[in-house]
């Protein structure tokens, strides 16, 4: 809980020989945001010296890329008088004087304004270390996407990486898995009220011929054993199988009547769909067990999930209805493959053409037909304010489709409530040579070997992490370095996992981030940190350049995470967070490690080191990661 609140911020400010209190200017929120302090000052002097109106004022002011670090737009603030140029000079000498910030720099149409690094250092790291874990949050109070009322925690519900059972793990699903937990982490870090959802793929055509796979490969020893690896590779046998049958029966049967392992597939969906008790034994079987490994594997990705659903569990009832409420919409179309929606006859919001099918020619119910009704379950179980899919782009038009169906269906205010996050195409995985099929926990042994194999050879390298098991250390850098490659790109990027490359010290990694976390958790150790003592000693370490841009970093973090949070984007944190630990290394580095100990630093240098660290800490937790603490 902050308790620098307003008054003590002013009083803060008056001790630094700010005396004025803070404008109340609309559109900031100093809470949250130390930078809106400066901007509402700024915007209150621009006010009094041109008599605009203060969102115009607000509006005209920047945070610079370049030069300085905030900067108005002249032409931005309206004033017909004068060529901006001009205006630019002659408010330069208007300007009055300002504890918090230099005069002026006119620079064409711009005036620049730069802060004083001293002043910046005694306001922002009392505030971000008193603001602690909320440091940077976006305030719940601000969200306006969810269009719902402000203030109070919302309930999310995040479905992702839902890999299928018996089958591999494959690239689409280890980004969906990183990006779901990104999201989730996002919301739950504002407060509200999130559910991880795992929609397993148990269900399907991959299942029967899964369960064809059991009779003749199947294990029970194995199975307890190592219960994905198992279904893995009786999958695939029985695919291998089933395609040289195929192969080899090149007529097809006169009377069209399926033979083989094809017609026993059939059977066993069949089966399946009318919940026949043997069918679901055995599947149930399948789909525990599964699901007890997943959980262990994701623990080691830190994350967990809040139910594991799946396409089986959808409600019968709830088809039926999603089907009578459509009622004629739906067509038989053999040319199509079976029951089908046809849009350019049922024209939708999102959808006026092409063809859902929600049924196949043998009557079976589609992959669509049981997601739709699992929305509506979701909605009426989970009662949400929002459900995000995080689903590869390649299912576009399946989600496209869905919500169609949703809306025909009277129901578009859930479709509205609706979101598909969709992302790119993922490369670069493979498995090791002599196993068959990938799985998460086979990518996660590549990452571990990589780091465990760096650490063998430069185990300097790691000797900040006091205290930890060595595998489990690896175990995370190489976890945290994986989650990092996705996390640095948009989602809307291909994306090549590079497992060789994790712990490269020439790039910006997971575990670049972790290091530094060590480093500087090392450097406080057994540091208690005295307000009171700060505002009493030396700050001339602000005079160095090197420690006022550390200052600016920072200071711009609440920022970075606003427009994250704006395009359910982390690659602006992850920017943010790796240009704090270029600025922050090389000083760590050049102190060495015979200062590694608290009692060396000046009191000012030790709080820089923590608000970084917070700053550090608050921008792995947002997008998913764990910073690992040492003991
Ligand atoms: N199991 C599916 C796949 O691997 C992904 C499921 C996505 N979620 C959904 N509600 N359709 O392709």
């Amino acid at each position: 809980m902050a308790t620098l609140l307003r008054e003590g911020i002013e009083a803060l400010l008056a001790r630094l020989g700010v005396e004025d209190p803070i404008p109340d200017i609309e559109g900031t929120d100093i809470q949250s945001n130390p930078i809106d302090i400066y901007l509402s000052y700024l915007t209150d002097t621009l006010v009094k010296l041109t008599e605009c109106s203060p969102q115009v004022a607000h509006g005209s002011i920047q945070w610079p890329s370049d030069l300085g670090d905030l900067a108005v737009i002249l032409p931005r603030l309206r004033l017909q008088t004068q060529n901006p140029k001009a205006l630019a000079v002659e408010l330069k000498q208007k300007f009055p004087g300002s504890h918090l910030m230099g005069h002026p720099v006119d620079d064409g149409i711009h005036l620049r304004f730069f802060f004083s690094a001293q002043i910046l250092g005694r306001l922002l790291l009392p505030y971000i270390i008193d603001r602690g874990r909320s440091y940077g949050i976006p305030n719940i109070a601000n969200h306006t996407d969810l269009e719902l009322p402000k203030t109070e925690p919302k309930k999310i519900l995040v479905e992702f990486s839902s890999p299928n059972l018996g089958k591999e793990f494959d690239g689409l699903h280890l980004r969906s898995t990183i990006i779901g937990a990104y999201i989730a982490s996002l919301y739950e870090s504002m407060g509200h009220e999130v559910t991880r959802m795992n929609f397993l793929g148990d269900w399907g055509q991959h299942i029967g011929l899964l369960a064809a796979g059991w009779s003749r490969f199947g294990s029970e020893d194995a199975l307890t054993a190592d219960p994905l690896r198992h279904l893995l590779e009786v999958y695939t046998q029985i695919d291998e199988l089933s395609k040289s049958e195929q192969a080899n029966s090149q007529e097809l049967p006169s009377d069209g009547q399926l033979s083989g392992i094809a017609a026993e597939l059939e059977a066993n969906v069949t089966a399946l769909d009318n919940a026949d008790p043997g069918a679901m034994a055995l599947w149930t079987r399948f789909r525990e067990s599964s699901i007890k490994s997943y959980t262990d594997i994701y623990a080691r990705m830190d994350i967990r999930f809040d139910e594991y659903s799946g396409e089986s569990e959808v409600n019968h009832a709830t088809i039926s209805e999603v089907e009578t409420t459509l009622g004629d919409k739906i067509v038989f179309d053999e040319t199509k493959g079976g029951w089908i929606i046809d849009f350019s006859v049922h024209e939708t919001r999102v959808l006026k053409n092409g063809h859902a099918k929600l049924r196949n020619l043998r009557g079976l119910t589609t992959y669509l037909l049981r997601d739709i009704a699992a929305a509506l379950d979701r909605s009426r179980k989970h009662t949400f304010h929002k459900l995000f899919y995080v689903v590869s782009a390649r299912q576009d038009s399946h989600f496209q489709q869905l919500f169609a169906v949703l809306e025909l269906m009277g129901q578009s205010e859930l479709a509205d409530r609706l979101q598909h996050l969709s992302f790119s195409t993922a490369r670069g995985l493979a498995p090791e040579e002599g196993i068959s099929g990938l799985l998460l926990s086979d990518i996660l042994d590549q990452c571990r070997t990589t780091v465990s194999n760096l650490q063998a050879n430069k185990p300097d390298r790691f000797s900040h992490y006091q205290g930890q098991d060595v595998l489990t250390l690896c175990d995370k850098l190489g976890t945290t370095s994986l989650m990092t490659q996705e996390l640095a790109i948009r989602r809307k990027d291909d994306l090549i996992f590079d497992i060789p490359n994790i712990g490269n010290v020439e790039e910006e990694t997971g575990m670049s981030l972790q290091d530094c976390f060590a480093k500087i958790s090392v450097r406080l150790q057994g540091v208690i940190i005295d307000q009171e003592g700060l505002e009493k000693s030396d700050d001339d370490l602000f005079e160095d350049e090197r420690y006022a841009e550390i200052l600016r970093v920072l200071i711009q973090f609440p920022v970075t995470v606003k427009s994250s949070f704006e395009k359910l984007d982390s690659s602006p944190i992850l920017t943010h967070l790796f240009r704090l630990v270029a600025s922050v290394d090389y000083l760590l580095d050049e102190e060495g490690e015979s200062e590694a100990s608290g009692s060396n630093h000046n009191i000012v240098k030790l709080c820089l080191y923590q608000a970084v660290r917070q700053v550090l800490e608050n921008g792995m937790h947002l997008i998913g990661l764990t910073p690992i603490e040492i003991a």
